[in-house]
């Protein structure tokens, strides 16, 4: 969108496709206001080149017109962030948003409903994608976080109208995400955590070919220890992966990669935030405990392993940070990660939990880029094309 003339834009009706998928409380109040922050400057930028802005979003996944799933809670934070009053549509299709759109003056926003309120939307249907085109001038899709799903608002919508561009978060993402995991300053080590190694098997298989250093934390670990013979206690394994456990070490080693695995965790006698808790060598976790944390070895093998890098991608928690006693691992790559942000280091957080964990620890500012993508981030780091990417004109 930056590419765009003031001529293009001025006076021009402009479809914006954003994520606004939020989290709500009972009360419909926003918790967590990320991804509405993080779709302002495209739209600031567009309001001041005097574009008529048409914004559309999905909210949960709604089967049918579900009030609680209505886009409305938004209108007061983008209003307050926008500077601008915005107006809300009942629905996203249809004469009554015709007259509202027709009424935008230049400058404005006219919020559509929910687009999943039709079903057509995640059928990508054409006749609906024709609909949603008819109504703007011009296509701008800043919404990475749903750039995953082929719907008729980020893909099918782009046949109808053009020129179809990426907004400013789009490309954000796509610069770190693509471009510095791509083209990285080295060394570059990514850190993969998270509870099972089944839902990172791509993102570790495509990280492979990429970096220099592999460090690998949270429940996925036990299921590497177990392939390696260790006795792992009630630790979550994933049984019918050792093999691939085994297979994803020995790639490490024949592509060159320094893959660090726990030397020690803090166990648990109960899945449960008051559990007792202990530290132990990886090889030895007794029968009746499970792992749930890095343990202080760990932590100071791999933030010295971080102090060689120039670039770090880091996808999911070392442990339960949601329980504080086992949260320390997690916290403590959140630290080492701002502390080399500090001194130049490129750091990425590429979406889902480690964001939240890195948002909890208060050190959100300090990255160089945080994801506003959880299955968009995945789909990318193992490498997979995004369809609302590859239906934009200047997609790279
Ligand atoms: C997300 O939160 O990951 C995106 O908004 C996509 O939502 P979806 O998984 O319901 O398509």
């Amino acid at each position: 969108v930056g590419d765009l003339k003031e001529s293009d834009l001025k006076g021009k009706k402009v479809f914006v496709r954003v994520d606004l998928n939020v989290p709500l409380d009972d009360d419909l109040n926003i918790t967590d206001d990320t991804r509405v922050r993080a779709a302002v400057p495209t739209i600031k930028h567009l309001i001041g080149h005097g574009s008529k802005v048409i914004l559309s979003s999905h909210l949960g996944r709604p089967k049918g017109v579900t009030p609680k799933y209505s886009l409305k809670p938004l209108v007061p934070r983008l209003s307050e962030l926008l500077g601008v009053k915005v107006e809300m549509a009942n629905d996203c299709i249809g004469e009554e948003v015709e007259k509202l759109v027709a009424a935008i003056p230049e400058g404005g926003v006219l919020l559509l409903e929910n687009v999943r309120f039709h079903k057509e939307e995640e059928k990508n249907d054409p006749e609906f994608a024709k609909k949603l085109a008819s109504l703007a001038d011009l296509y701008v899709n800043d919404a990475f976080g749903t750039a995953h799903r082929a719907h008729a608002s980020t893909e099918g919508v782009t046949k109808y109208l053009k020129p179809a561009v990426a907004g400013f978060l789009m490309q954000k993402e796509l610069d770190y995400l693509v471009g510095a995991v791509s083209n990285p300053k080295r060394p570059f080590a990514a850190i993969v955590g998270g509870s099972k190694v089944s839902s990172k098997i791509g993102v570790i298989e495509s990280l492979l070919e990429k970096v220099d250093i592999l460090l690998l934390g949270g429940g996925m670990i036990f299921t590497f220890y177990k392939a390696q013979g260790n006795k792992v206690g009630s630790s979550l394994v994933e049984e019918d992966k050792l093999d691939l456990a085994t297979a994803l070490l020995e790639k490490a080693k024949s592509k060159g990669v320094s893959l660090l695995l726990p030397t020690d965790v803090v166990i648990a006698d109960k899945f449960a935030k008051d559990a007792n808790s202990e530290t132990v060598a990886a090889s030895a976790i007794p029968d009746g405990w499970m792992g749930l944390d890095i343990g202080p070895d760990s932590i100071k093998t791999f933030s010295e392993a971080l102090d060689t890098t120039k670039t770090v991608i880091w996808n999911g928690p070392m442990g339960v940070f949601e329980f504080e006693k086992f949260a320390e691992g997690t916290t403590a790559i959140a630290k080492k990660l701002a502390e080399l942000s500090g001194k130049g280091v490129t750091t990425i957080i590429g979406g889902g939990d480690s964001v939240a964990a890195v948002e909890q620890a208060g050190l959100a500012e300090k990255m160089s880029h945080i994801s506003t993508g959880g299955g968009a981030s995945l789909e990318l780091l193992e490498g997979k094309p995004l369809p609302g990417v590859l239906a934009l004109d200047d997609a790279l």
